[in-house]
Protein backbone atom coordinates (compact mmCIF):
# COMPACT_ATOMS: atom_id res chain seq x y z
CA UNK A 1 0.00 0.00 0.00
CA UNK A 2 1.56 3.15 -0.95
CA UNK A 3 -0.89 5.56 0.65
CA UNK A 4 -3.95 5.12 2.10
CA UNK A 5 -5.64 5.59 -1.28
CA UNK A 6 -3.28 3.64 -3.49
CA UNK A 7 -2.81 0.25 -3.75
CA UNK A 8 0.17 -0.54 -6.03
CA UNK A 9 0.21 -3.62 -7.42
CA UNK A 10 3.41 -5.93 -8.04
CA UNK A 11 3.81 -5.98 -11.91
CA UNK A 12 2.27 -8.82 -13.36
CA UNK A 13 3.91 -11.96 -14.82
CA UNK A 14 3.79 -11.92 -18.20
CA UNK A 15 4.80 -15.98 -18.58
CA UNK A 16 4.07 -18.74 -17.79
CA UNK A 17 0.89 -20.01 -17.31
CA UNK A 18 -1.33 -22.70 -18.77
CA UNK A 19 -0.97 -23.93 -22.13
CA UNK A 20 -3.44 -22.21 -23.80
CA UNK A 21 -5.35 -25.65 -25.09
CA UNK A 22 -5.52 -26.81 -21.51
CA UNK A 23 -6.79 -23.81 -19.87
CA UNK A 24 -9.65 -23.85 -22.56
CA UNK A 25 -10.08 -27.19 -21.91
CA UNK A 26 -10.32 -26.28 -17.84
CA UNK A 27 -12.42 -23.17 -18.28
CA UNK A 28 -16.12 -23.48 -16.34
CA UNK A 29 -17.98 -21.59 -14.42
CA UNK A 30 -18.00 -22.48 -10.71
CA UNK A 31 -19.52 -20.99 -7.37
CA UNK A 32 -18.41 -23.32 -4.56
CA UNK A 33 -15.88 -20.76 -3.16
CA UNK A 34 -13.75 -21.06 -0.35
CA UNK A 35 -14.43 -17.95 2.15
CA UNK A 36 -11.58 -18.29 4.02
CA UNK A 37 -8.88 -18.26 1.31
CA UNK A 38 -7.99 -14.89 -0.44
CA UNK A 39 -6.08 -14.27 -3.43
CA UNK A 40 -2.85 -13.06 -2.81
CA UNK A 41 -1.10 -9.82 -4.12
CA UNK A 42 0.55 -11.03 -7.34
CA UNK A 43 -2.52 -13.22 -8.37
CA UNK A 44 -4.74 -10.12 -8.21
CA UNK A 45 -2.25 -8.38 -9.79
CA UNK A 46 -1.84 -11.11 -12.59
CA UNK A 47 -5.69 -11.59 -12.81
CA UNK A 48 -6.59 -7.60 -13.23
CA UNK A 49 -3.72 -7.87 -16.07
CA UNK A 50 -4.77 -10.52 -18.04
CA UNK A 51 -8.24 -9.45 -17.48
CA UNK A 52 -7.77 -5.61 -18.92
CA UNK A 53 -4.23 -4.80 -18.54
CA UNK A 54 -1.93 -2.76 -20.86
CA UNK A 55 -0.24 -5.35 -22.97
CA UNK A 56 1.96 -2.74 -25.01
CA UNK A 57 2.15 0.63 -25.71
CA UNK A 58 -1.67 1.52 -25.66
CA UNK A 59 -2.75 -1.27 -26.05
CA UNK A 60 -5.16 -4.15 -23.71
CA UNK A 61 -5.20 -7.55 -23.18
CA UNK A 62 -8.71 -7.63 -24.69
CA UNK A 63 -9.92 -5.69 -27.88
CA UNK A 64 -12.40 -3.08 -27.72
CA UNK A 65 -14.58 -1.72 -30.83
CA UNK A 66 -12.40 1.01 -32.21
CA UNK A 67 -10.12 0.60 -29.48
CA UNK A 68 -12.78 2.89 -27.11
CA UNK A 69 -11.76 1.20 -23.96
CA UNK A 70 -15.21 2.33 -22.04
CA UNK A 71 -14.93 -0.51 -19.74
CA UNK A 72 -13.58 0.15 -16.49
CA UNK A 73 -13.05 -2.63 -13.70
CA UNK A 74 -14.57 -1.76 -10.26
CA UNK A 75 -12.70 -4.55 -8.04
CA UNK A 76 -14.52 -5.50 -5.06
CA UNK A 77 -12.45 -6.70 -2.11
CA UNK A 78 -12.65 -7.39 2.25
CA UNK A 79 -11.01 -3.96 2.20
CA UNK A 80 -13.29 -2.01 0.09
CA UNK A 81 -14.48 -1.26 -3.42
CA UNK A 82 -11.09 -0.01 -5.63
CA UNK A 83 -10.91 0.97 -9.59
CA UNK A 84 -8.21 -0.52 -11.53
CA UNK A 85 -6.24 1.77 -13.36
CA UNK A 86 -4.48 0.15 -15.75
CA UNK A 87 -1.58 2.60 -16.74
CA UNK A 88 -0.40 2.57 -13.23
CA UNK A 89 -1.48 -1.11 -12.44
CA UNK A 90 -2.79 -0.02 -9.62
CA UNK A 91 -6.18 -0.28 -7.54
CA UNK A 92 -7.57 3.35 -6.55
CA UNK A 93 -9.79 3.11 -3.11
CA UNK A 94 -13.02 4.41 -3.41
CA UNK A 95 -14.95 3.02 -0.69
CA UNK A 96 -12.98 1.86 2.11
CA UNK A 97 -15.87 -1.04 2.99
CA UNK A 98 -16.91 -4.49 2.32
CA UNK A 99 -19.31 -4.32 -0.34
CA UNK A 100 -18.92 -7.17 -2.01
CA UNK A 101 -22.48 -8.63 -1.05
CA UNK A 102 -24.25 -5.68 -2.62
CA UNK A 103 -23.12 -7.08 -5.66
CA UNK A 104 -25.96 -9.98 -6.28
CA UNK A 105 -28.03 -11.97 -4.52
CA UNK A 106 -26.52 -15.53 -5.23
CA UNK A 107 -25.74 -17.25 -2.03
CA UNK A 108 -21.95 -17.29 -3.00
CA UNK A 109 -22.26 -13.23 -3.55
CA UNK A 110 -20.34 -11.74 -0.54
CA UNK A 111 -18.72 -15.40 0.08
CA UNK A 112 -15.90 -14.82 -3.22
CA UNK A 113 -12.88 -12.74 -2.46
CA UNK A 114 -13.01 -10.93 -5.28
CA UNK A 115 -15.47 -9.47 -7.04
CA UNK A 116 -15.23 -7.49 -10.49
CA UNK A 117 -17.56 -4.91 -11.61
CA UNK A 118 -17.18 -4.19 -15.47
CA UNK A 119 -18.70 -1.01 -16.02
CA UNK A 120 -18.96 0.49 -19.50
CA UNK A 121 -18.22 4.22 -19.24
CA UNK A 122 -20.41 4.53 -22.60
CA UNK A 123 -19.67 8.44 -23.30
CA UNK A 124 -16.42 7.44 -24.60
CA UNK A 125 -18.56 5.31 -27.77
CA UNK A 126 -19.34 8.25 -30.23
CA UNK A 127 -21.01 7.84 -33.74
CA UNK A 128 -23.16 4.85 -32.59
CA UNK A 129 -26.98 4.64 -32.37
CA UNK A 130 -28.10 3.77 -28.33
CA UNK A 131 -28.49 0.10 -29.99
CA UNK A 132 -24.90 -0.10 -31.45
CA UNK A 133 -23.34 1.35 -27.88
CA UNK A 134 -25.08 -1.43 -26.25
CA UNK A 135 -23.46 -3.81 -28.80
CA UNK A 136 -20.11 -2.63 -28.71
CA UNK A 137 -20.23 -2.62 -25.14
CA UNK A 138 -20.99 -6.22 -24.63
CA UNK A 139 -19.14 -7.79 -26.69
CA UNK A 140 -16.05 -5.97 -25.28
CA UNK A 141 -17.64 -6.88 -22.24
CA UNK A 142 -17.16 -10.45 -22.96
CA UNK A 143 -13.87 -10.24 -23.88
CA UNK A 144 -12.50 -9.18 -20.61
CA UNK A 145 -14.58 -11.66 -18.98
CA UNK A 146 -13.37 -14.79 -21.45
CA UNK A 147 -9.82 -13.01 -20.06
CA UNK A 148 -10.43 -13.98 -16.40
CA UNK A 149 -12.19 -17.00 -16.90
CA UNK A 150 -8.71 -18.54 -19.09
CA UNK A 151 -6.89 -16.64 -16.35
CA UNK A 152 -8.88 -18.78 -13.65
CA UNK A 153 -8.63 -22.26 -15.64
CA UNK A 154 -4.98 -21.59 -15.51
CA UNK A 155 -4.52 -20.65 -11.96
CA UNK A 156 -6.48 -23.10 -10.67
CA UNK A 157 -9.22 -20.10 -9.46
CA UNK A 158 -13.04 -20.66 -9.17
CA UNK A 159 -14.93 -18.13 -11.00
CA UNK A 160 -18.25 -17.32 -12.52
CA UNK A 161 -19.63 -14.39 -14.62
CA UNK A 162 -22.94 -12.90 -13.60
CA UNK A 163 -25.60 -11.13 -15.09
CA UNK A 164 -27.90 -11.45 -12.04
CA UNK A 165 -26.71 -8.02 -10.15
CA UNK A 166 -28.93 -5.68 -8.98
CA UNK A 167 -27.50 -2.57 -11.54
CA UNK A 168 -29.44 0.21 -10.16
CA UNK A 169 -28.48 -0.17 -6.40
CA UNK A 170 -24.73 -1.00 -7.34
CA UNK A 171 -24.91 1.76 -9.51
CA UNK A 172 -26.01 4.35 -6.98
CA UNK A 173 -23.40 2.76 -4.18
CA UNK A 174 -21.00 3.76 -6.39
CA UNK A 175 -22.01 7.25 -7.58
CA UNK A 176 -21.95 6.13 -11.26
CA UNK A 177 -22.72 8.92 -13.58
CA UNK A 178 -25.85 8.05 -15.93
CA UNK A 179 -23.81 6.93 -19.18
CA UNK A 180 -21.71 4.46 -16.94
CA UNK A 181 -23.36 1.46 -17.16
CA UNK A 182 -22.91 -1.94 -15.32
CA UNK A 183 -22.47 -4.67 -17.85
CA UNK A 184 -21.19 -8.10 -15.91
CA UNK A 185 -19.98 -8.75 -12.61
CA UNK A 186 -17.30 -11.59 -12.39
CA UNK A 187 -16.57 -13.72 -9.16
CA UNK A 188 -13.36 -14.58 -8.41
CA UNK A 189 -11.87 -16.98 -5.84
CA UNK A 190 -10.67 -20.22 -4.85
CA UNK A 191 -12.79 -23.22 -5.05
CA UNK A 192 -13.83 -25.00 -1.38
CA UNK A 193 -12.51 -27.85 -0.94
C1 LIG B 1 -23.68 -13.16 -19.93
C2 LIG B 1 -23.65 -14.20 -18.85
C3 LIG B 1 -24.38 -14.01 -17.70
C4 LIG B 1 -24.33 -14.95 -16.66
N1 LIG B 1 -24.99 -14.69 -15.50
C5 LIG B 1 -24.88 -15.56 -14.48
C6 LIG B 1 -25.45 -15.24 -13.21
O1 LIG B 1 -26.03 -14.19 -12.98
N2 LIG B 1 -25.30 -16.14 -12.21
C7 LIG B 1 -24.64 -17.32 -12.39
O2 LIG B 1 -24.55 -18.08 -11.42
N3 LIG B 1 -24.08 -17.65 -13.56
C8 LIG B 1 -24.17 -16.78 -14.61
N4 LIG B 1 -23.55 -17.06 -15.80
C9 LIG B 1 -22.79 -18.30 -15.97
C10 LIG B 1 -23.55 -19.28 -16.85
O3 LIG B 1 -24.64 -19.83 -16.12
C11 LIG B 1 -22.58 -20.37 -17.31
O4 LIG B 1 -21.59 -19.80 -18.12
C12 LIG B 1 -23.32 -21.46 -18.08
O5 LIG B 1 -24.17 -22.20 -17.24
C13 LIG B 1 -22.36 -22.43 -18.77
O6 LIG B 1 -21.51 -23.00 -17.79
P1 LIG B 1 -19.91 -22.94 -17.96
O7 LIG B 1 -19.49 -21.49 -17.86
O8 LIG B 1 -19.39 -23.74 -16.80
O9 LIG B 1 -19.57 -23.51 -19.28
C14 LIG B 1 -23.57 -16.13 -16.82
C15 LIG B 1 -22.84 -16.32 -18.00
C16 LIG B 1 -22.86 -15.36 -18.99
C17 LIG B 1 -22.02 -15.57 -20.23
Amino acid sequence: MENNSVLVLPPARRTGGMPLMEALAARHSGRDFDAGRELDMQTLSDLLWAAWGINRRSGRTAPSSHNRQEIELYVFLKSGVYKYDAAQHALLLLIPEDLRASTGSQPFVGVAPVEIALVSDTSKITGKSPQGIIEATYANTGFICQNIYLFCASEGLCTVARALVPKEELAARLSLAPEQIITLVQSVGYLKQ
